[in-house]
């Protein structure tokens, strides 16, 4: 007898939960007497050399706790459907075919791709060919529209929150200012959610460009109030008022796409010269990608993965497994590529932050 079968693969940046996405995927579709191909190294397993293996529940079994991606992953490959930040380019047409080819070979029903903005723009050109694809939201930056949340995140916080509890015993012995840098493109949750769990007094965001000066008179007034140490939390997207991102590359652009990097440096040493402390900067960079995920990613990725075998029973393709007031869903994947879900300035998280005595710098 010939079972219904489901692709499932991973796309774009790892982070932590994808592994319990794919085990929860292979747990309820074995459940339904369905079984489960897992394509390596994201959507390049599906091209020639043809990569994939199938998965059981023996094979994926005791995954859940660790980070990274069982199968695998590519960032840029051979199906480029975004091009910079909010260019899209479309998947060359031998590309889309070998793929399709490669589905219809291995009798491949429904794909399951779990990726973030990028992935998921590819996964909606996957569907407009008419594959049946479901996307699952992955990204540590939180920054995907139409879901609330996305696994990967709350490890990545947690990552921030750990660093800054170290950081400010060597702060406060030196009477330091210490500044953070922490990931999330363009988006600020990574910063403005590990800054308020990791203590920190100064938290500079994208979306909130900030001014030195003002930073300097927030310093100075702690250290005037008795303050042993000031904590600064920036996210790598930040940038000062008038400004522009800081980049890593010197042509500030790297494989079609900025990367974002360095601004911790430029603020600590700007804030020394302005301030006369003595200042230390520390990029977390891909710790924050790395290690275990939190039970709360555990648990989304579980839910999320459940849901997207849930979608493919249910018939609802195009779309993408979505969570909103404690419940999962689905959405269109239109709803949730092309444009980022920012942190508000108005936000009650903000007001809160604020209300605790944290200094945005605006
Ligand atoms: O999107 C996730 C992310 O970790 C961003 O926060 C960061 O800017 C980027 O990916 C780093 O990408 P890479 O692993 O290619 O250096």
């Amino acid at each position: 007898m010939s079972h219904f079968r489901v692709g499932i693969l991973t796309s774009g940046g790892d982070c932590p939960g994808l592994n319990a996405v794919i085990r929860a995927a292979v747990y309820s579709a074995n459940t339904l007497g369905w079984e489960v191909i897992g394509f390596s190294d994201g959507y390049e397993g599906m091209l020639c050399p043809v990569r994939y293996r199938m998965l059981d529940t023996r094979s994926v079994s005791g995954i859940m706790a660790s980070g990274g991606t069982i199968l695998g992953t590519t960032n840029k490959g051979r199906f480029v459907a975004k091009k910079g930040h909010g260019e899209k380019a479309l998947i060359p047409q031998e590309i889309m075919d070998e793929a399709i080819a490669t589905l219809e070979g291995l009798n491949i029903g429904a794909l399951i791709t779990i990726g973030g903005d990028g992935s998921l723009s590819t996964a909606m050109q996957l569907a407009d060919n008419g594959v049946k694809v479901v996307g699952v939201p992955k990204t540590i930056d939180n920054d995907l529209n139409a879901t609330a949340m996305t696994f990967g995140f709350d490890s990545a916080v947690q990552c921030v929150a750990e660093a800054c509890d170290r950081l400010h015993t060597t702060a406060k012995s030196h009477r330091r200012v210490m500044v953070v840098e922490v990931m999330g493109r363009y988006a600020g949750w990574i910063a403005l959610h590990g800054g308020v769990a990791g203590g920190a007094d100064i938290i500079l965001l994208p979306e909130m460009p900030f001014n030195f000066e003002k930073l300097e008179k927030d310093i100075q007034q702690r250290f005037a109030e008795g303050a042993l140490s000031v904590m600064v939390v920036v996210a790598e997207g930040a940038f000062e008022a008038g400004g522009n991102y800081v980049t890593l590359d010197s042509h500030g652009e790297s494989k079609g796409e900025r990367r974002l990097g360095g601004i911790g440096n430029y603020v600590a040493e700007e804030l020394a010269r302005r301030t006369g402390r003595e200042t230390r900067a520390v990029v977390l960079g891909h710790l924050q990608r790395g290690g275990n995920p939190t039970t709360l990613d555990r648990i989304l990725g579980t839910r999320f993965g459940v849901a997207a075998i849930q979608c493919i029973k249910e018939g609802h393709f195009g779309c993408m497994v979505s969570y909103q007031n404690y419940q999962t869903g689905h959405v269109p994947i239109s709803e949730a590529v092309g444009q980022l879900k920012n942190v508000s300035p108005q936000s009650q998280m903000v007001a809160a932050a604020k209300a605790v005595g944290i200094c945005f710098g605006d």
